[in-house]
C-alpha cells in the first residue's frame, strides 16, 4: 500500500492523497482579475488527481502584488473573476482548492520573470511605491520602500482578513498565508529586512508579532471549519538571517493559534542567499518542523520522482509533498505516480478509456461499456 496515496487531514479538510500542487504565479491577471488563462491552466491541473491544489500567490491589495499581472482578491471584480474560474473547475473535479494569500512588501512592483523580473520604478506607469517593515530595499540599487507605520500595519492586516472573507465567498476550501520567499511577512521575520525598533522589530518575539497578528485576523475571517495555514521559508541561506530555530518557534506559536499545517520552503529575502540545491533539498527543514511541532507538514523543492515522494512520506520526513515545476512539466504526474506505486487515483470519466491495459485498477471507479 502506497503511503503517498493515503488520505491526509489538514484540519477538517481530507485530502485523498498527499500530493499537493504548489502555488505558482502566472503573471497573467488583469488588474488582479483571473482571465481565461487561469481557466485553462487550473482547469487542467484539477484533472491531475492531486490531493489539493493551492492557487498562486494572490494579492490582498494592488500594492501587495509582486507584478502588475498578479492575481488579486481585493475587489468585487477580482472575486467575480476568480469565482467564475473556480465554479467551472467544480463541475469536473472534486479536488479541494486552497488559495495562497500574499503581500509582496518590498518585492512588489516587479516585472514578470519572462520580462526579466527586475523592479519597476515607482515613476513607471506600470510601477508603484512599495512598502515594507523598514526602509531597506531588497537590493542596494532598488527604490527604497516606505516603512509601514501603525496605521499601515492595521490596513495590511485588514486587507488579509478581507481577502480571506472573499476566499470564503467563492467557496475555497483552505487558505495558505504566504509567509515565505522574501515577501512582506517574511520581511518582518528576517533581521535582514526588519530593522524596526518598535514592538515589531528586534527580538524574535517582536519579529513574529505581525505575521502572527495577520494569522489571527485571517483565522477569524475564514469559516472556523476550514483550515488556515502558513508557508514559511525555513532559512534565508544567509549568515545571521532567519533560520530553522525561528521557523520552529513560529510554527509552535501558529499551532497554538489554530494553524492547521506548515508548508516548508526556503530563501527569497536576500540576493546574497547561497542555496544548496539538490533533489529534495528542503525536505530536512520540513522534517525538523514535523518532528518538533507536530502539525501536518508539507515539504517542497525538487521533489520530482514518485519513489522519492513515497520515501519522504514513508520515512516520516513530511506528511505531504508539494510539486511545482514537475506538475507543469507533467500535469498527470499523480496518475503516473499512482501507476508506479500500485495505487489508485481520481480521473475524470471523460478520460477513463485512457487507462493503460497493464494498470487495470488505476482509475478510481472507472468503468466503460459499449453496445
Ligand atoms: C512558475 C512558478 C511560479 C511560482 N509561484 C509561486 C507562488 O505564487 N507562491 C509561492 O509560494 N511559490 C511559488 N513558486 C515556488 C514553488 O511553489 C515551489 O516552492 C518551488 O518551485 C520549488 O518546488 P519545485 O522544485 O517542485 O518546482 C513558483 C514556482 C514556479 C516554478
Amino acid at each position: 500500500m502506497s503511503h503517498l496515496f493515503e488520505p491526509l487531514s489538514i484540519g477538517n479538510l481530507v485530502l485523498e492523497n498527499r500530493i499537493v500542487i504548489a502555488p505558482m504565479c502566472q503573471y497573467s491577471a488583469e488588474e488582479g482579475d483571473a482571465v481565461d488563462w487561469h481557466l485553462i491552466h487550473l482547469g487542467h491541473l484539477v484533472l491531475s488527481g492531486a490531493g489539493l491544489m493551492i492557487l498562486e500567490a494572490t494579492a490582498v491589495s494592488p500594492e501587495g502584488r509582486i507584478s502588475p499581472g498578479d492575481l488579486g482578491l481585493y475587489s468585487d471584480r477580482n472575486e467575480t473573476a476568480l469565482g467564475r474560474v473556480i465554479e467551472a473547475t467544480r463541475k469536473y473535479s472534486s479536488m479541494p482548492i486552497a488559495v495562497q494569500i500574499s503581500h509582496a512588501g518590498r518585492k512588489a512592483s516587479s516585472r514578470a520573470p519572462w520580462e526579466g523580473g527586475a523592479q519597476i520604478a515607482p515613476a513607471d506607469p506600470f510601477g508603484w511605491k512599495t512598502e515594507a517593515p523598514s526602509a531597506v530595499p531588497h537590493s542596494e540599487d532598488e527604490d527604497v520602500p516606505l516603512a509601514l507605520d501603525k496605521a499601515g500595519l492595521a490596513r495590511v492586516r485588514d486587507d488579509f482578513a478581507a481577502t480571506a472573507r472573499r476566499a470564503a465567498g467563492i467557496g475555497l476550501e483552505g487558505i495558505e498565508i504566504h509567509g515565505a520567499h522574501g515577501y512582506l511577512l517574511h520581511q518582518f521575520l528576517s533581521p535582514i529586512a526588519n530593522r524596526r525598533t518598535d514592538e515589531y522589530g528586534g527580538s524574535l518575539e517582536n519579529r513574529m508579532r505581525f505575521p502572527l497578528e495577520v494569522f489571527d485576523a485571517v483565522r477569524a475571517a475564514f469559516p472556523p471549519e476550514k483550515p488556515v495555514w502558513m508557508r514559511i521559508s525555513a532559512t534565508d541561506w544567509v549568515a545571521d538571517g532567519w533560520d530553522i530555530e525561528g521557523t520552529v518557534a513560529l510554527s509552535k506559536a501558529l499551532k497554538a493559534r489554530g494553524c492547521a499545517a506548515i508548508h516548508v520552503t526556503t530563501g527569497g529575502v536576500s540576493p546574497l542567499q547561497a542555496i544548496k540545491l539538490g533533489p529534495g533539498y528542503q525536505v530536512p527543514y520540513a522534517q525538523r518542523v514535523k518532528a518538533e511541532v507536530g502539525l501536518p507538514t508539507i515539504a517542497v523543492g525538487l521533489i520530482t520522482e514518485p519513489e522519492q515522494a513515497e520515501a519522504i512520506i514513508a520515512n516520516n520526513e513530511a506528511d505531504a509533498v508539494s510539486l511545482a515545476r514537475a506538475m507543469l512539466y507533467d500535469p498527470r504526474w499523480p496518475w503516473h505516480a499512482a501507476a508506479k506505486l500500485g495505487a489508485h487515483v481520481a480521473a475524470p470519466k471523460q478520460y477513463w478509456r485512457s487507462q493503460p491495459r497493464e494498470y487495470k485498477h488505476l482509475f478510481e471507479n472507472a468503468r466503460t461499456g459499449q453496445r
